[in-house]
């Protein structure tokens, strides 16, 4: 009797006999003897197979396999320090359960060159098996877990809101149009407004689900598709959701460093600058942004434009922890955005860029609760009033200053695992001109 086991359970097990099932991700022939390193998905273990432990055929059917193949191996189990993960399996049985087609499309090209971005996206649902990829995605569940708790903890409550949706939030431009049956509909750029609704109830909210941008350039920060939380609380000025950001924020950071050390050291991250963030984060005004600009290596950037990835960089460049810009022209903000009193063409936005060139992580800001000002910036941005009769009817009905803001998960994700483009932040990416598989 052999007891299946998982091999990241080999600790508890050894000098037993156990099975394991999983794919076999590495064969090494040394005739009488193979070397089979089994991944299951917990881990990756070496299996010794000696032809005079196994029945012929099973030895064969071992001899044969091809890489990917799903099998079954049974035999005891050895602590073994010079192993990789140190424990080996001598086979006593060995069973092919699924056997892959050869070549596998993936395997390590034979002249040691690498396979191609193009070739690997149009093969995710395999290459999402390298080690590589699966540490990614590992440490994203991690990311997701910690965003979660810390919000759970602090009181914000999980509201969803609606993918299908009937006007725009975030500017027209990006817009993914749909039919809902006869009439027009997008897919969500944000959950935003929605929770502007929500907080009415629970006072703090957030949402937490996958937004859609038609970005119409290939960029290594942007996803059609990507997923966003969104925090959004009653009775909140700018200030205070720059605060409750850097905690989210340095919690998201700290905790993913204490779960996932083993994942990002085999991304080869080097994690020093990440242990240094936590609360507080720099703040500089739009306007000494622009001077930082000036500074470095951008003396004409003109006041009044949006950051493109390049600034954000230069900006960034100036800080070891991720640095908030805060009081943005209103003209490149979205409508919702409360005006600064003291200036009126700034809003009391507050955008967190990641250090190390990863750019925007969070975009946040103090939303208009006066309903004459959002009528007015509804009709300024020329948006359907019909469509939006229900977002100023809350500036009816108990309206208070609030705040909030959205985090990219897969932004975040990039920064931590270091990652240079988003297509592998995302199981399944949809990039630009792309959405296979
Ligand atoms: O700055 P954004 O557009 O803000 C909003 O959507 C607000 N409604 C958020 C809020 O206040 N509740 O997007 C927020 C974040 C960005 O900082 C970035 O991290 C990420 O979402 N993001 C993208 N990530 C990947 N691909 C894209 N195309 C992204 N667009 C935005
Ligand atoms: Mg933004």
């Amino acid at each position: 009797m052999t007891t299946p086991i998982k091999i990241n359970q080999a600790a508890d097990h050894v000098g037993q006999d156990v099975t394991l099932t999983g794919w076999v991700q590495k064969r090494a022939d040394k005739g009488k003897l193979q070397f089979i390193s089994l991944r299951d998905g917990s881990g990756t273990m070496q299996c010794v197979v000696f032809k005079k432990n196994l029945p012929e055929e099973q030895f064969d059917a071992a001899r044969h396999i091809t890489l990917e193949s799903a099998v079954s191996i049974s035999g005891n189990l050895r602590a073994e320090p010079r192993a990789p993960g140190g424990y080996e399996l001598d086979a006593a049985a060995f069973e092919v359960i699924g056997r892959a087609a050869d070549p596998y499309p993936l395997a390590p090209k034979r002249d040691g060159g690498e396979h191609g971005s193009d070739f690997l996206l149009n093969h995710r649902h395999l290459w999402l098996r390298d080690p590589r990829q699966a540490a990614i995605l590992r440490t994203r569940a991690t990311l997701i877990g910690a965003i979660r708790n810390w919000l759970d903890d602090q009181g914000f409550v999980l509201v969803d809101t609606p993918i299908i949706t009937p006007a725009a939030a975030e500017g027209t431009t990006n817009l993914f149009a749909t039919k809902y049956f006869d009439e027009p509909a997008y897919l969500a750029q944000t959950g935003q407004l929605y929770s502007e609704a929500t907080i009415g109830a629970f006072g703090r909210v957030y949402c937490f689900g996958p937004t859609f941008r038609a970005e119409k350039s290939d960029t290594r920060r942007h996803a059609m598709e990507f997923w966003m939380v969104e925090p959004e609380m009653a009775f909140t000025e700018l200030d205070e959701n720059m605060e409750i950001i850097e905690q989210f924020v340095s919690h998201c950071v700290q905790t993913v460093l204490r779960e996932r050390a083993a994942e990002l050291a085999a991304l080869e991250r080097d994690t020093s600058r990440l242990q240094n963030v936590l609360p507080p984060f720099p703040r500089i005004h739009y306007d000494d942004a622009v001077k930082l600009l000036h500074a470095n290596g951008y003396p004409d950037f003109p006041w009044g434009e949006d950051f493109g990835a390049p600034h954000e960089d230069a900006i960034s460049a100036q800080f070891d922890k991720p640095v908030f810009v805060h009081h943005y022209p209103r003209a490149v903000k979205a409508f919702y955005m409360q005006p600064d009193p003291e200036r009126p063409e700034t809003v009391l936005a507050c955008d967190l860029i990641a250090p190390e060139g990863y750019g925007e992580i969070v975009g946040g800001s103090q939303r208009m609760h006066d309903y004459q000002t959002l009528l007015d910036a509804i009709d300024a941005h020329k948006l359907p009033r019909e469509a939006y009769e229900w977002y100023l009817d809350l500036r009816q009905y108990g309206a208070q200053p609030h705040s909030g803001f959205g985090m990219g998960l897969e932004r975040v994700l990039m920064w931590l695992c270091g990652l240079a483009h988003i297509r592998e932040a995302l199981p399944f990416p949809r990039l630009y001109r792309r959405f296979y598989p």
